[in-house]
C-alpha cells in the first residue's frame, strides 16, 4: 500500500472510533447546558460532550482521592466544563504583560523581621472568591482585589469593588474589556475617574 493511503486509512479509523457519549450522563449534560446557557451546533455538540465527560471524570476521580485524604481541596463542575485545558488557559490568561523598565523595584529593608508567610484573608483584607466567567478580565479582578485590600488598610472597611466598572470604562486608558487588559491601566482609570464603583452599585456581567 502507498504510505499516504495507509495514513489516510489510519486517520479514518481514528475518526470513526470517536468516543460515544455515556448515556447515563444525558440528564446531567442537559442540566449543565441549560444552567450555563450553551447552544451548540450539531458538529460541536459531540466534541463538547466528550470534553465535558473527560472533565467530569477528572473531578470525580479527584474527589474520590480527596475522601481518601490525598488532596486538601475538592473540585466541582462549573462554567468551564466543556473546555480543554488549552482552551481554558486561552479564556483566562489574556493579561497584557508589559515590560516596565523605568519603575522602582522593591528593596527589602536590611534588618526587618519579616514572617515567612502572611494570610491576608485572616487579617480582613480579602473579599470572597469572585468568578470572571467567560471574559478575559483577569486584569480587572486583580486591580479591584488590590484596591479592596488597600482601601481596607486605609479605612478599616472591606468593600467589594466593581470589575464591571473597569471593564466598561477603562478603554481610553488602554484596556480592552473582555479581550484583555492591564492592572496599571485600571489604576490609571481609577485615578482619572476619582474612584471606583462598588460591586453592589455596579455588578459584574462578564461582558
Ligand atoms: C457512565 O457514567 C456513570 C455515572 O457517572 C459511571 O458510573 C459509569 O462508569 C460511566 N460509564 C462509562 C462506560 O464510562
Amino acid at each position: 500500500m502507498h504510505p499516504s493511503l495507509f495514513l489516510a486509512a489510519l486517520c479514518l479509523g481514528i475518526a470513526s472510533a470517536a468516543p460515544q457519549p455515556n448515556q447515563s450522563l444525558d440528564a446531567r449534560w442537559s442540566q449543565w447546558k441549560a444552567a450555563h446557557k450553551r447552544l451548540y451546533n450539531k458538529d460541536e455538540e459531540g466534541r463538547r460532550r466528550t470534553v465535558w465527560e473527560m472533565n467530569l471524570k477528572v473531578i470525580e476521580q479527584h474527589n474520590q482521592e480527596y475522601s481518601q485524604g490525598k488532596h486538601s481541596f475538592t473540585m466541582a463542575m462549573n462554567d468551564f466544563g466543556d473546555l480543554t485545558s488549552e482552551e481554558f488557559q486561552q479564556v483566562l490568561s489574556d493579561l497584557k504583560i508589559q515590560k516596565q523598565e523605568d519603575r522602582n523595584v522593591f528593596q527589602a529593608p536590611l534588618f526587618a523581621e519579616i514572617p515567612s508567610s502572611v494570610d491576608w484573608r485572616e487579617k480582613g483584607y480579602v473579599t470572597p472568591v469572585k468568578d470572571q466567567g467567560q471574559c478575559q478580565s483577569c486584569w480587572a479582578f486583580s486591580a479591584a482585589g488590590a484596591l479592596e485590600g488597600q482601601m481596607f488598610r486605609k479605612t478599616g472597611k472591606l468593600v467589594s469593588l466593581s470589575e464591571q466598572n473597569l471593564v466598561d470604562c477603562s478603554w481610553s486608558q488602554g484596556n480592552e474589556g473582555c479581550r484583555g487588559g492591564l492592572m496599571d491601566f485600571a489604576f490609571q482609570y481609577v485615578m482619572d475617574n476619582g474612584g471606583l464603583e462598588s460591586e453592589e452599585s455596579y455588578p459584574y456581567l462578564a461582558r
